[in-house]
C-alpha cells in the first residue's frame, strides 16, 4: 500500500509516519511518498522521520518530491495537509481581520474565509490531478478549513475525498473520561459542520450519560471544554460545543484576548516553526536522534500553547496534562485508511457529503457527523436533530461556506464581500468591504479582490 502525503514537509508529517511505524497490522502501508513545494521542508522533515526509523524493522520507505504528478501516480492513499501561503499568510488572515476588530484565526470567521478563498482553488487544482492520475485512490483532507476544503475538493472527486479533524474525538474522549466511560466503547452523538459542532449524547449501555454530566457543576468544571465555557452556559446549552465554538460564543473576549496578545497563534507559529526548519534543515548532517529531539522539543511547546489566549480570556489555567499528547489527528486518518482498506467497519466522525443527516442543509453539503466506514467509504450515520440555535448557525455558516466557493470560483469581488458579510462574526457590509481590500492587499493571490 502506498500513502501520497500533500505538504509533506508539514511538521505533522512525523506525527502521521509514527502512527505507521506502530501499525504491524496485515496489509499495513509500506511505503510512503512526500510531496511538497519546497524542497528545504521535506529535508528537514525527512531527517526526523529517518530518526524514527532507525532501528524499526519494515519501517515503511520514504520518497519525497516536489513533482506533484509524480508523487500521486500510484497511490492508494492521498492525505492532504498543505498550508497555502503558509504560516506568515496564517498570520495576515488574522492581522487584517483584527485590524477590523472582527476575529482573525486560521478557521473561524475572516481569517477562515481568507484562509479558504486562498485554498480552494489550489485544493481543487490538486483533487484534478487526482482525478486524472489516481482515480482509484482515496483522498483524506486534513487541509483546513477542512470542511469547505473537502466540499471543494468533492465537486471534483465526489465521496472519495473525506475530510477529517481531530477535534470531535478529543472532545467525546473528555466527555467519556469525565464520565468514568471507555471512550473506545462510548457512542457518541456529535454533529454540524468542521469547528463548529456539537456533542449531543454519550451512550453506554444504550443509556444516554450526558444529561448527568450536564446537572453536575463539578463534572463540568474538570475537563477542557468544561472550563472554556463554564457549567451553567454548557448546563443551558444542553449540549457540548466543540472547543472552536468559544470563538462564538465569547467573541468579544476572544477577540480582545487576540488583539493584546503579544502574538497571534499564527505568527507565534510563524516564527516557532522558522527556527525548527532552520535548526533541523540547516547545512551539516545533525548526529542520530538531533532531528527527532528537535521536532518533540518543538510539538510540546505547541501543544501547551494550543488555544492558550482563549483559556486567558477564559481566565482558566493550562491544559489537561493527558491532553498535551497530540490531539490524534493520525490516528483518525490511520482508522479511516484501515477501515477503508481492510473493510474493518468503523465508527469515525468525519467531514462527508450530508445525504438527508442534518435535515437544515442540502444533501451535497459536507457536514461533521458520525459516520460508519467500510471498504466503500463512509456513510454518515442518522443524528438526533440538532437544537434550534445550532441548526440555525451551520446554516448561516454553510451559506458563508457556498459564498467563499463561488468568489474562488468566479473571482469577483462582489462574491468575496458577500461571503464576509454573511458570517455571523462580522457585523457589518462595510467591514466585509474593507476586509476584502485588506486581504488583497496582503495575499498576492488575493489581489484581483481589491477595490
Ligand atoms: C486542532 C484543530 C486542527 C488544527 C490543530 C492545530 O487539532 O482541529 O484543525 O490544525 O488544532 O492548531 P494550531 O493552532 O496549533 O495550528
Ligand atoms: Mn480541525
Amino acid at each position: 500500500m502506498r500513502l501520497t502525503i500533500l505538504g509533506g514537509g508539514g511538521f505533522r508529517v512525523p506525527l502521521v509516519y509514527g502512527a505507521l511505524l506502530r501499525d504491524r497490522g496485515e496489509g499495513r502501508i509500506t511505503s510512503v511518498t512526500l510531496h511538497d513545494v519546497d524542497a528545504g521542508r521535506l529535508a528537514a522533515v525527512g531527517r526526523v522521520l529517518a530518526d524514527q526509523a532507525a532501528g524499526v524493522p519494515d519501517a515503511p520507505a520514504v520518497t519525497a518530491t516536489t513533482d506533484l504528478d509524480e508523487a500521486l501516480r500510484g497511490a492508494d492513499f492521498v492525505f492532504s495537509a498543505i498550508r497555502v501561503g503558509g504560516l506568515a499568510g496564517r498570520a495576515a488572515d488574522e492581522r487584517v481581520a483584527l485590524a477590523e476588530g472582527v476575529l482573525g484565526q486560521e478557521t473561524v470567521g475572516a481569517g477562515g474565509i481568507a484562509y479558504g478563498l486562498r485554498t480552494v482553488p489550489v485544493a481543487t487544482e490538486i483533487a484534478r490531478r487526482v482525478a486524472a492520475l489516481a482515480p482509484d485512490a482515496w483522498v483524506i483532507n486534513f487541509t483546513n478549513p477542512a470542511g469547505l476544503v473537502t466540499e471543494a475538493m468533492g465537486c471534483v472527486l465526489g465521496d472519495r475525498v473525506i475530510g477529517i479533524c481531530d477535534s470531535p474525538v478529543g472532545l467525546a474522549r473528555r466527555v467519556a473520561r469525565t464520565l468514568g466511560a471507555d471512550p473506545g466503547t462510548a457512542r457518541v452523538e456529535y454533529a454540524g459542520l468542521n469547528h463548529l459542532g456539537w456533542l449531543t449524547g454519550l451512550y453506554v449501555a444504550g443509556r444516554d450519560r450526558l444529561p448527568r454530566l450536564l446537572g453536575d457543576p463539578g463534572l463540568l468544571g474538570s475537563f477542557e471544554e468544561g472550563r472554556l465555557f463554564g457549567a451553567e452556559w454548557l448546563a443551558s446549552l444542553g449540549a457540548i460545543p466543540n472547543e472552536y465554538l468559544h470563538y462564538y460564543y465569547f467573541n468579544r473576549e476572544t477577540v480582545d484576548a487576540y488583539r493584546s496578545a503579544r502574538h497571534t497563534r499564527g505568527a507565534f507559529l510563524r516564527d516557532q516553526q522558522a527556527g525548527f526548519y532552520t535548526e533541523v534543515g540547516g547545512a551539516g548532517e545533525p548526529g542520530p536522534g538531533a532531528a527527532s529531539a528537535a521536532w518533540h522539543r518543538t510539538l510540546a511547546e505547541r501543544e501547551a500553547t494550543y488555544m492558550a489566549a482563549n483559556r486567558d480570556a477564559a481566565g482558566v489555567g493550562d491544559r489537561d496534562e493527558e491532553d498535551l499528547e497530540s490531539g490524534g489527528y493520525e490516528k483518525v486518518a490511520l482508522a479511516l485508511m484501515r477501515a477503508i482498506a481492510h473493510d474493518e467497519k468503523a465508527t469515525l466522525i468525519l467531514n462527508v457529503r450530508n445525504r438527508g443527516t442534518l435535515p437544515v442543509l442540502d444533501d451535497d453539503a459536507v457536514v461533521e457527523v458520525v459516520c460508519a466506514v467500510d471498504a466503500n467509504g463512509a456513510r454518515p450515520l442518522a443524528t438526533g436533530a440538532l437544537p434550534g440555535h445550532a441548526a440555525g448557525l451551520v446554516t448561516a455558516v454553510k451559506a458563508v461556506e457556498r459564498a467563499v466557493l463561488a468568489a474562488a470560483d468566479s473571482g469577483a469581488r462582489a462574491d468575496a464581500v458577500k461571503a464576509f458579510a454573511l458570517h455571523p462574526l462580522v457585523d457589518s457590509v462595510a467591514v466585509a468591504r474593507r476586509l476584502v481590500d485588506g486581504y488583497a492587499a496582503a495575499h498576492p493571490g488575493l489581489a484581483h479582490l481589491g477595490g
